[in-house]
């Protein structure tokens, strides 16, 4: 069985203040579901949420990593850096990082390779553009970037690998796929990591949706087959609508 996973992302949002404020408010609001949750946030704010959720089920992640060991790489933090730290997850290729900052399905391949070879577990974002959903080749994009993204990745280490599907056309627009398509995409996805892998292997790999997650739209988005979490961005900001989305 696999556990759902709702993560938030933070984006550039919250100094290390506003972390620790908000994760005071998040533990107490916090109760105990069957949910895995982790609030990725920026790097400045890493150490203050792994002291403040210490002893709790509340995991943390980061938004980014650098592919080589160490080097000069100015303003890149590696993965042995993110360890030192304590963080779980580790997000990849989301799109904002794709469209601003020049990640390709082959530094996402090299992130996930690096991340693999320690214990924090990658989130790997995909998803197609408005422009490409109306042309009709969204599921041909989601497949390459599953396929470049996921290239020479053994099957023993996939079910440590988070999949996030994330439509960029509802990514902070409000406009949030409805259930159905989320579901079709993650589906598809889930189809696609059999041919990649095998049934067993893609049985076991938590696929999120992301793109205007909010309290009133996650019971519907949760309840659907294929969809096993969320990575929520700006719902993510307030304590209490997490915990609400958490607690779907
Ligand atoms: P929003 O929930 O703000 O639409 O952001 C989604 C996202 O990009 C999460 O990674």
């Amino acid at each position: 069985m696999r556990v759902p996973f709702i993560a938030g992302n933070w984006k550039m949002f919250k100094n290390r203040a506003e972390a620790r404020e908000f994760a005071e408010e998040f533990k107490k609001l916090y109760k105990d579901t069957d949910v895995q949750t982790a609030i990725c946030a920026p790097f400045t704010d890493l150490e203050t949420l792994v002291e403040a959720f210490a002893g709790t089920d509340i995991k943390v992640g980061a938004q980014n990593v650098h592919f080589a060991d160490e080097g000069a790489y100015t303003g890149e933090v590696s993965v042995a850096m993110l360890e030192d730290i304590g963080v779980d997850f580790c997000i990849v290729g989301h799109s904002e990082r794709r469209q601003y900052f020049a990640e390709t399905d082959e530094t996402v391949n090299l992130k996930l390779k690096k991340l693999l070879t320690g214990a924090i577990r990658p989130i790997m974002c995909v998803g197609e553009s408005l422009d490409e959903r109306d042309a009709g080749s969204a599921f041909d994009r989601v497949k390459s970037q599953l396929q470049l993204g996921l290239a020479d990745i053994d099957a023993k280490d996939t079910a440590r690998i988070v999949i996030a599907y994330e439509p960029i056309w509802a990514i902070g627009t409000g406009r949030t796929a409805t259930p159905e398509q989320a579901e079709e995409m993650c589906a598809f996805i889930r189809n696609t990591l059999i041919e990649l892998y095998d049934e067993d292997t893609a049985d076991e790999m938590i696929i999120q949706y992301g793109g205007s997650v909010k309290p009133a739209n996650a019971t519907d988005i949760m309840n659907m087959d294929e969809i096993d979490g969320a990575l929520v961005g700006g719902a993510s900001l307030k304590a209490k609508d997490f915990m609400e989305i958490i607690d779907f």
